[in-house]
């Protein structure tokens, strides 16, 4: 087994044995979009690149495209080249003739003495032309400037995203939650003049005052060499300014104000280049920064149409509820651009799931008649833990549930289906990642058998490997783990990391690429940079990452990100993090620091690393523990030896310590955190 493989296995929490399948219902299969298992024939390698065209046939375009694939500045693929389109458009106006008085987007306010808004197709088709008209006239943006959205989940966020992506600017939406440092980073990564905020918005109970945060952005942004010239600011009450903040003159723009000079405003979509970049998403990777990846707009939304098609399994009449938050890739393929390609309902909710009480979802649930439940391990088990007999009160009835971000437990998985999906709803489990768009495995829901706690095979089109560290294919049913990759390219692909191509290159196809110079798609496979183990019936169990990735509650952090902010506080000589098992968020980031020469520990240190994590990437990052010890576990060659550390944390097999520089302080460390 190679060496990542190795540390994949030991990474993981999730090892268990050979699960019974589980057959969708026939009342599903019935009415499902994909239940003909003759289709599958057409998604066989030997007939890549084509089968995508029909991906593609699900958009409407201005100009028809001339071709399905362009190799020719491999590994940057071009999909579906020569055609032009607008994402708003066919999330919005083809709609129009006749889904105009269909709800588009659900919004629910998280205190629940607010009514929930139902945005018509017609009055997101209002709300985008106006906003959009703003955004054009006050910022004067062309085509292919970034914007950069700091936004929680209101309706407003997709509005703004929608705008965009009419006048064909590419935005970059910064996670709500994130801290002003991380949005900073992210403004001036991706050259953002322009950042659309709002005033506040409401978390557990807590009016979140958030504009707040984004002047602090601004001027660090600013320190950074990128100066914010318009900050937009929605308000979160109509008319009313809820931010202690005022706005900055001759920088900020309140929108509600402003938007009353566009009344009836109506801005004709740019046509776009199939090629062009439709967002930024960044994301946490092996090395310091978080990495921008981009986006195209023809590939993309051919693939995230299709999947919410064939996967998700959105129709028109579906109530569909995606749980994720925006600010991640799963919010904008699955909650934004593909469900409302296809015409569909999307709900968006502004708070916590268990606020004010367990049975909130469910609530909103059976006041919608929610068709589609999608949501992550981490969200189940913390329902299963504080309200296990909520679900049962309400009248809510699902036809398909999924789940993504992790993996689930098998035990989980059954609670899941026997409780919230009463015993009735298919569920797929989807595996993929910011880079991907769209989903890499699954079952397709009215087809094939879900097994829990595999993923499944490769969705339809998707060719997964599992490869040795030579780069040899593990046959299925090897029983050996290894680094899941993707054969073949596919259109929802990232196009590149945004301004870094040799980053993009290195990254995804470094590894397993023997010959650089090759405009065969065959030479490329993509690293996923996940371990897994594939079974005899080709489903994969995905076992967790093999860099330096955790993931706490179905968020990615980069350990070298937390470690570096670490290292911002003066005192810390050298920082070392590890994801410690957790019951409900999978795992949790766990720190250890060694100080300076002469600085002597104490309770202040703790608390500036703790602030330090806080401020630079936010909440999301707290570690469980920081522990500050005299000294890391080291090789000889002074690599700090984190799997060694990580099983102390755990409390599991240190294993051989004999060759470490310092073995005397693998029994120091583990004395303390025994304590
Ligand atoms: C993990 C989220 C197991 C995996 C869409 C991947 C999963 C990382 C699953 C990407 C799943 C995602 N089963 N593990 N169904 N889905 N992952 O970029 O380690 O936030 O590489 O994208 O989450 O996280 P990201």
């Amino acid at each position: 087994m190679s060496k990542e493989a190795e540390g994949a296995d030991n990474q993981s929490a999730t090892r268990w044995k050979e699960e019974e399948y589980f057959y969708p219902a026939k009342e599903f299969t019935a009415q499902a979009n994909l239940n003909d298992q003759a289709v599958l024939a057409g998604f066989s390698l030997e007939k890549f690149p084509d089968y995508y065209a029909g991906f593609a046939d699900m958009l409407t375009w201005y100009k028809p495209w001339q071709k399905v694939f362009d190799a020719s500045d491999a590994p940057l693929w071009k999909w579906f080249t020569g055609g032009e389109l607008n994402a708003s458009f066919n999330c919005i106006d083809r709609h129009l003739p006749h889904l105009a008085n269909k709800t588009a987007i659900h919004f629910a306010p998280e205190p629940e003495g607010e009514k929930i808004e139902h945005i018509t197709y017609q009055e997101l088709f209002v709300k985008v032309n106006e906003f959009a008209a703003l955004l054009r006239d006050t910022a004067k943006l062309k085509r292919g400037d970034r914007v950069a959205i700091h936004m929680p989940m209101v309706a407003e966020l997709p509005i703004a995203m929608l705008a965009c992506a009419r006048l064909g600017l590419i935005h970059t939406v910064v996670f709500g939650g994130f801290s002003s440092s991380a949005c900073a980073d992210r403004v001036i990564d991706s050259g953002s003049r322009v950042l659309i905020t709002i005033d506040a918005y409401y978390r557990s109970g807590k009016l979140i005052d958030h504009k707040v945060i984004d002047d602090e952005a601004c001027q660090l942004a600013a320190a950074g060499g990128q100066k914010v010239e318009t900050m937009l600011v929605w308000q979160r009450f109509a008319g009313k300014y809820s931010s202690a903040a005022p706005p900055v003159a001759g920088r900020d723009i309140v929108v509600g104000d402003e938007l009353k000079k566009y009344y009836g405003a109506r801005v004709e979509p740019e046509k776009m280049r199939s090629e062009d970049p439709l967002f930024l998403m960044y994301t946490s990777g092996t090395t310091g920064k978080p990495k921008g990846c981009q986006h195209g707009t023809g590939g993309y939304m051919a693939y995230v149409t299709a999947m919410s098609g064939m996967i998700l399994d959105i129709h028109p009449e579906d109530c569909y509820w995606c749980t994720a938050d925006i600010g991640w890739i799963t919010g904008h393929s699955f909650i934004v651009y593909g469900p409302l390609a296809l015409g569909g309902s999307t709900v968006i909710y502004e708070g916590v799931p268990t606020y004010p009480d367990a049975g909130r979802n469910w609530r909103i649930a059976q006041d919608l008649g929610v068709t589609i439940f999608h949501t992550a391990p981490t969200a189940i088990r913390s329902l299963r833990k504080v309200g296990p007999d909520e679900p049962k009160k309400y009248q809510f009835k699902f036809k398909l549930m999924a789940t993504v971000g992790e993996p689930i437990e098998p035990e989980v998985w059954r609670w899941f289906e026997r409780e919230i999906g009463k015993g009735q709803a298919v569920i797929v489990d989807t595996y993929w990642q910011t880079e991907t768009g769209g989903f890499l495995c699954s079952t397709v829901p009215g087809i094939a058998p879900m097994k829990p706690g595999s993923a499944g095979p490769g969705v339809p089109g998707i060719h997964p490997a599992i490869f040795d560290e030579e780069g040899n294919v593990l046959p299925p049913g090897a029983e050996k783990a290894g680094n899941i990759c993707i054969r073949n390219p596919w259109p929802g692909c990232m196009q590149t990391v945004w301004g870094d191509r040799d980053r993009f290159v290195a990254n995804y196809f470094g590894r397993y690429n023997t010959k650089r110079d090759s405009k065969d798609w065959r030479d490329w496979p993509y690293m996923t940079g996940d371990g897994a183990i594939q079974t005899a019936d080709g489903y994969f169990r995905i076992l967790g990452r093999i860099d330096d990735v955790i993931n706490v509650s179905g968020h990615r952090l980069g350990t070298k990100e937390i470690e570096s902010a670490a290292m911002m506080v003066p005192e810390i000589a050298e920082a070392a993090v590890v994801a410690v098992a957790h019951e409900i968020k999978g795992s949790e980031p766990e720190l250890y620091v060694s100080l300076k020469p002469g600085v002597s520990p104490s309770p202040e240190i703790e608390k500036k690393v703790a602030d330090a994590i806080v401020f630079q990437i936010g909440k999301i990052a707290k570690c469980r523990k920081i522990w500050i010890v005299p000294d890391m576990p080291k090789t000889r060659s002074g690599k700090i030896m984190r799997r060694v550390l990580g099983a102390i944390s755990n409390k599991g097999d240190v294993g051989n310590t004999s060759t470490l520089a310092n073995p005397e302080i693998v029994t120091e460390i583990q004395n303390m955190v025994s304590k």
